[in-house]
């Protein structure tokens, strides 16, 4: 594996019952890479990532992180969290929590930190996406967005060499999908390794270093932002493409 590949996925499969989620994906993640994942709704993409995470059990193949190990083998799945960022369409804080608390759990409770030290860094992270002033409300205190922008501070909080996005911006209102979109440019400025599954192409063409299309179970095309968005090469990624054409 050469030196600057953080995650390397080979023959990665997963069968829910009959259902083949994924068929065999091969895919590599450079430090500091952009990674966004594209395709219809049930081609694979939660799934995908959700193995990543070490939420779902593989049926087949390695997924392996520079540095760590395999997944599953040399990394125990409650440590990779911690390695493995990842944050959801939905928010998930736990509603009686407030933000501070909320974000201070994992580095807290499954990293054992000091939470003194865990606690600099959230107020830092919270400055960095304009909610410190936030620290002490509740999440029904919050808009969507601010949610979403805790939900993205409590996962950096744990210090993941490699963050997961999936639709982080599908559930929120369109003012609020630039807030959360603007994080993650700053992240992926900042160096941040991620991979982004999102239906935003604009910013996807803006961000990516890599494209990835997906269609049933598969990574059709993988390529840059420029040659998928002016010269996909399969029919689906072209008819997925032109889906979003309506008005043109
Ligand atoms: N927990 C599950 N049990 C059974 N089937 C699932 C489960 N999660 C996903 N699937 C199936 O796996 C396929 C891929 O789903 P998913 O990864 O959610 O796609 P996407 O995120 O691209 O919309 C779909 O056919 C879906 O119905
Ligand atoms: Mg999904």
């Amino acid at each position: 594996m050469s030196e600057d590949v953080l995650l390397k996925v080979k023959g990665l499969e997963k069968k829910y019952g009959d259902i083949e989620a994924l068929k065999g994906i091969d895919l590599e993640v450079k430090k500091g890479e952009v990674v966004v994942v594209l395709g219809p709704s049930g081609c694979g993409k939660s799934t995908f990532l959700r193995c990543i995470n070490g939420l779902e059990e593989i049926s087949k193949g390695e997924i392996h992180l520079e540095g760590y190990g395999l997944l599953g083998k040399e990394i125990p799945f409650e440590k990779v969290r911690g390695i493995v960022g990842m944050v959801f369409q939905s928010y998930e804080l736990f509603p009686h929590l407030n933000v501070i608390n909320n974000i201070l759990l994992g580095p807290t409770k499954a990293q054992n930190r000091k939470k003194e030290e865990a606690e600099k860094q959230a107020d830092e992270l919270l400055n960095r996406v304009g909610l410190f002033n936030r620290k002490f409300s509740y999440p029904r205190e919050l808009s969507g967005g601010q949610k979403q922008r805790i939900a993205i501070v409590r996962a950096l909080c744990m210090n993941p060499e490699i963050m997961l996005f999936d639709e982080v911006t599908a559930a929120l209102d369109p003012e609020m999908v630039r807030e959360v979109l603007m994080v993650l440019l700053e992240l992926a400025k900042n160096g941040m390794t991620m991979i982004v599954v999102t239906h935003e192409l604009e910013f996807a063409k803006h961000v990516a270093d890599k494209i990835v299309f997906m269609e049933e179970g598969k990574l059709v095309e993988v390529t840059t932002p420029k040659e998928f968005f002016n010269n996909p090469k399969t029919e689906r990624a072209k008819s997925f493409l032109a889906s979003f054409d309506l008005y043109k």
